[in-house]
């Protein structure tokens, strides 16, 4: 009886209150229920697909799943994949080529995008014939194999008016971007701190990492990017301890487990703890620490239930994410979005040329301090940085 005082008119007589903006999914699904979307009167973007592997694949399940592009061409070289392919998702009007026969895509007019998905070597490539033969071109990281090289891109990208979009999807992951808006919003006050931890999972092939351009360019980057586009700000000096604990891996003279320390010359540190190997399932996390508190991104778990065990042994939860294709899927599918957006010339990119070549030198700096054992500083010229 005490809480009758508490009782309120029925919620069919008071205002109902509408979905907060959080909840992105549900009001993606009240456009599609009103019918009512800008985009829906854009034209369809024409794509090709480069490279169908493990990144690929995600891409074609976004592409296939958006009403607003048309998926003409795959090019991947494994042609055994091809009529598997074509069958488990039902390509039937969908062109297969290898990548001696990719010029086809390069010279048809009616691709207005190229989805650049193949190992990081034949990135360049790539990008360059599809930017010269005006097409937009969305390419996974990096964009290069170093600075200069992706530098080059960015130039020819400038020179033929065609974006290039550099695919650093965690920027779109709703949690990731939710704790860059609100430390932007100050609600921590000057950072003091700010930490990621990236542990990939599952352990990736050695032939993968033979041609993966190396921990830094390979995984480092993504981190380096969330935290720099957090802050703003750019480091001014890195220290880098790395090993390798797995034989095979020390063998190929790569680095499975990082640690950064990155200076910034606002008086802002920075952490990256890195693995190559999770063996509990993608950890992934990005705090950030100030005067005034702090904001954290945590690990997901894709069914966030608490179980009880008999026999007071206390409780466990579910299991995190897998890997990167389950996390990050929402961000991918943002991303994607977004680079639409871009080719339809409504936003600019929010992944900037400035951005991604910063990124690009301090992962080689962060190479240099790991393989010399010394603290690298980082000098930048008047405009190399982007305006914030
Ligand atoms: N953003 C992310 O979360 C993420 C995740 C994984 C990989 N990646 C990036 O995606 C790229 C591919 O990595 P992956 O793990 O998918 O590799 P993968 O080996 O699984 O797939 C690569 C595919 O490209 C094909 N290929 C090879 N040469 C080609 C060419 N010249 N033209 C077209 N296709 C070609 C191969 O046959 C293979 O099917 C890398 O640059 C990597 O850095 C990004």
């Amino acid at each position: 009886m005490a809480t009758v005082k508490f009782k309120e008119a029925s919620p069919y007589i008071q205002l109902q209150s509408s979905p907060p903006a959080e909840d992105y999914l549900y009001n993606k699904y009240l456009e599609h229920i009103a019918l009512k979307s800008a985009s829906r009167d854009d034209p369809i973007v024409k794509l090709a697909l480069f490279g169908a592997g493990r990144a690929g694949t995600i891409h074609l399940t976004t592409i296939l799943s958006n009403v607003r592009v048309k998926l003409v061409y795959i090019v991947d070289d494994i042609d055994s994949n091809w009529e598997s392919m074509r069958k488990y998702w039902r390509l039937e009007d969908v062109v297969f080529l290898n990548s001696k026969q990719s010029d086809k895509v390069f010279q048809d007019p009616n691709i207005d995008a190229v989805i650049v998905a193949s190992p990081t070597f034949t990135h360049e490539n790539i990008v360059i014939k599809a930017l010269q033969a005006r097409k937009a071109v969305f390419c996974e990281k990096p964009i290069a194999e170093n600075r200069s090289d992706t530098a080059k891109c960015y130039e020819i990208a400038k020179k033929v008016g065609k974006p290039l979009f550099c695919a650093f999807n965690r920027r779109f992951d709703p949690s990731y971007s939710e704790v860059r808006d609100r430390v932007r919003k100050g609600e921590v006050g000057h950072v003091h701190m700010i930490k990621t931890v990236s542990r990939d999972s599952p352990l990736p092939s050695i032939e993968y990492l033979k041609i993966s351009g190396g921990i830094f360019h390979d995984c480092l980057v993504h981190d380096i990017d969330i935290i720099t586009w957090t802050l703003g700000e750019y480091p001014d000096k890195v220290s880098v301890l790395a090993d390798a604990n797995i034989p095979e891996i020390k063998a190929i003279g790569d680095f499975d487990t990082v640690a950064v320390t990155l200076h910034f010359p606002s008086g802002t540190l920075g952490m990256i703890d890195l693995s190559r190997n999770s063996t509990f399932g993608y950890d992934q996390r990005l705090e950030v620490f100030g005067p005034r508190g702090m904001v954290r991104a945590d690990n997901e778990h894709p069914i966030p239930g608490v179980r009880w065990q008999y026999g007071l042994r206390g409780t466990t939860t579910a299991p995190i994410w897998y890997s990167f294709a389950s996390r990050f899927m929402n961000g991918y599918r943002r991303e994607f979005e977004h680079f639409i957006d871009v080719v339809h010339g409504k936003v600019e990119s929010l992944v900037r040329s400035k951005e991604t070549l910063a990124v690009s030198k301090v992962a080689t700096a962060c190479e240099e301090a790991a393989r010399t054992g010394k603290s690298v500083d980082l000098n930048w010229i008047p405009g190399e940085l982007p305006d914030q």
